[in-house]
């Protein structure tokens, strides 16, 4: 067995490229440098040849031959190092190789990778290894499996601090592996426990993940190493391993240790292996304002988090504000699965193939009533578009967490979202990621700074902001009402307790509210109110509770039972104010869907969740703005199946739920944090000005 190491006599922290090396320029011994090094150069002897490569000047990181290409056999893969200041390695490296007569495969230029550092053989030559994540692009890995004829598994690392393969990840003789989990996402994770079985996996705690315990070097039972830890020693010894520590203080200040010292350039070939690498690529185009909207950085993120990586091919700037940019991005993942996940939040974004790909949808038959095929495409609210018989055809009856299904009706091709529950045997439906897309508007710089009332997240508004919002609210309330628009509310019971309720009937009354949604709740808290005076037990008036004013909601809801339902009660002289009242009154239909919380319930409420929720979709239908009142659950119920396109207005204390409702990424919805009584009483004081302009006046 051979190594190749680097005599330290250039060594020197000169420069920071990663977390080890801050505070640390200039800061380590030269001289215990030389010596940790000998030291660790003589116990590698016992075991082995090693080989030396001249030490160059002004290359001080070269001393980690880890890092000078990955061998297998007589063929060396060299590294194209991700940092300039190690770049210069790169030729003395390949000098070596050359002369010792290896096979040198160089990759593409601008495509890093850092050779053993980041590409580690399992010790029984079944597979590879390989990094990436910081120092080794995803891309390289699919050379990797072609020229050294290699299964690659690749491996995403999360933990600047374990900046290379080898510094927290270590195959070791007999199929054990002694690795640092938290430094790999979850994917990677599942892969090593798919691919070691839990008795060789030799897992380690930060504790010794810091001493660099995983940066070993294994020859036979002999484990080299930094330090490590008591216990770790007696797992190591106990599965038949031997540890020889060698301390590399000096090394680790420039965050190497005993592995990244050395690099074996006696690579057994394993002749059954046949070159395989899961990862994938595709071609995306993105056009729109792709600069100043964020989309692109949107999109690359997208691409990053989920554990790929990307090349961006072209880029076409618009150079006038208002003109639109172009770009081509070639998306590496790991895996299918990581491909499709990306594809399908890259679909959301607007990305489609470029022309030159753009291929059908595929079709897979329903076999099971309610049941999509496993690898449906599940809708978003965005306005989408498939490629059937090479034309693409609209989506109908838009909607988030559907299926599509394409038919051939009369009328010619037909795609429609449909819920899971209503997918019939033999429907046909979209599977994968191919031939979707959605159509995203551009929207200009102007359309975007329109969106500046929206101030979600910055917690509980000022009452300033709160008034400019509610104008502009008002405003829009008041075109859609005199457009015959249709304005539809969500409201949960708080509007009745924070004394907003007075306000809704009034929106109701005034014609500014076409359909009201709710549950059980609204209905009974309004009416208790109506009925009682109270909300919840408390006198509304005077703000104290009322003897025994715990059980008027009961009563409330016995007295509509008796009825036989709100419209009833209404008819009756019974109910006579209030929102549900108004509604009654005025035509405007509502809806009351059940929840596991309700009292009663009111003989209105839908108990039945299916039926309440196609009543909902019914109700939404032709919306031109959502006013989200106070219930999380009701206004994320709805949020959930109306397209983009409507506006969504969504007013709620707590920042998180705006947030999550309003988020939409589009222009089309406003977060207001803020009291729902006070939210809409300021808004029936706006349109109030807006109604007589003079009024203010007065
Ligand atoms: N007696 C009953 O039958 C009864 C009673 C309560 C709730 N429910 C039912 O339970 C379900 C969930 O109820 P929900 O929608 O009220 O609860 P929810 O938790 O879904 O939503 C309440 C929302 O109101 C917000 N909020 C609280 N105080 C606020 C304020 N002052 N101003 C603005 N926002 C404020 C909260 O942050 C929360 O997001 C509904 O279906 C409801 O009908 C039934």
């Amino acid at each position: 067995m051979r190594f190749l190491m680097c005599p330290p006599d250039h060594y020197d922290v000169d420069y920071v490229i990663n977390p080890w090396m801050e505070g640390n320029i200039h800061k380590s011994s030269q001289d215990r440098a030389a010596e940790q090094w000998q030291q660790l150069f003589h116990v590698l002897k016992e075991h082995a040849i090693v080989d030396l490569v001249t030490p160059q000047k002004g290359v001080p990181d070269m001393v980690f031959t880890a890092n000078a290409g990955l061998v297998l056999g007589k063929t060396v893969v060299l590294s194209r190092f991700y940092h300039k200041e190690r770049q210069g390695e790169e030729p003395f490296f390949k000098e070596w190789f050359l002369e010792k007569d290896f096979t040198v495969y160089e990759l593409p230029k601008d495509l890093p990778f850092e050779g053993a550092g980041d590409a580690l053989f399992d010790r029984e030559g079944r597979w590879l290894w390989a990094g990436y994540g910081f120092r080794s692009e995803l891309d390289s890995h699919p050379y990797l499996a072609e020229w050294l004829d290699t299964e690659v598994l690749s491996l995403r690392l999360m933990d600047e601090r374990f900046y290379h393969l080898d510094t927290c990840f270590c195959p070791l003789q007999d199929g054990y592996l002694l690795y640092y989990p938290p430094a790999f996402d979850g994917y990677s994770n599942r892969l090593i426990e798919m691919r070691v079985p839990g008795a060789k996996r030799i897992a380690i705690g930060e504790l010794d993940a810091v001493n660099f315990a995983c940066n070993a070097v294994n020859v036979g039972s002999i484990v080299i190493v930094n330090k490590v830890s008591d216990e770790l020693r007696q797992r190591l010894t106990q599965v038949g391993f031997q540890i020889v520590e060698t301390p590399l203080t000096e090394f680790l200040k420039a965050g190497g240790a005993a592995k990244c010292l050395t690099l074996r350039v006696t690579e057994p070939v394993v002749s059954e292996v046949r070159a395989i690498a899961a990862v994938e690529s595709r071609t995306i185009r993105l056009e729109g304002h792709l600069l100043d909207s964020g989309l692109i950085n949107q999109a690359l993120d997208v691409v990053v988090e989920a554990g790929g990586s990307f090349q961006v091919l072209n880029f076409n700037l618009g150079e006038q504000r208002q003109s639109t940019s172009a770009a081509d991005v070639k998306v590496s993942a790991p895996s299918h699965e990581i491909m499709e996940l990306i594809m399908v939040q890259l679909i959301d974004l607007g990305a489609v193939p470029p022309p030159q790909e753009i291929c059908d949808v595929h079709l897979e038959v329903c076999v099971q009533t309610g049941v999509a095929p496993e690898d449906f495409y599940g809708t978003t609210i965005y306005p989408t578009e498939v490629r059937v018989q090479d034309q693409w055809v609209k989506v109908q009856a838009q909607r988030m967490d559907a299926a599509i299904v394409v038919a051939q009706t009369p009328q010619g091709l037909m795609a429609e979202c449909k819920l899971l529950r209503d997918l019939q045997v033999d429907d046909r439906v979209v599977v994968g990621v191919e031939g979707i897309r959605t159509v995203r508007k551009v929207e200009s710089r102007e359309q975007r700074n329109t969106q500046e009332f929206s101030f979600m997240g910055s917690g509980v508004s000022s009452e300033r902001r709160v008034e400019l919002v509610v104008e502009q609210i008002a405003w829009e309330l008041r075109q859609i009402r005199d457009q015959g628009g249709k304005v539809v509310v969500t409201a949960g019971p708080v509007v009745i307790h924070t004394g907003g309720g007075e306000h809704l009937a009034k929106l109701i009354r005034e014609g500014y509210v076409q359909a009201l949604l709710g549950g059980n709740a609204i209905a009974v808290h309004d009416i208790e109110q109506a009925i009682m005076g109270t909300s919840l037990g408390m006198d509304m008036k005077r703000g104290v509770s009322v003897q025994g004013g715990h059980r008027h909601h009961l009563k409330v809801i016995n007295t509509i039972r008796r009825c036989g339902g709100i419209a009833q009660a209404v008819e009756q002289g019974v109910l006579t104010s209030g929102v549900l009242y108004e509604c009654v009154r005025h035509n405007v239909p509502f809806s009351l869907a059940g929840s596991i919380r309700d009292d009663g319930p009111l003989p209105d409420t839908e108990m039945d969740l299916l039926e309440a929720q196609a009543d909902y979709a019914h109700l939404i239908q032709g919306a031109d703005l959502i006013l989200m009142l106070s219930s999380m659950l009701h206004s994320i119920g709805v949020g959930n199946m109306t397209p983009a396109g409507v506006k969504m207005v969504c007013v709620d204390i707590n920042p998180a739920v705006v947030t999550k409702l309003s988020d939409r990424g589009s222009i089309e919805s406003v977060g207001v944090v803020t009291d729902v009584g006070l939210f809409l009483s300021l808004l029936t004081q706006q349109l109030g000005k807006l109604t007589n302009p003079y009024q203010s006046h007065l």
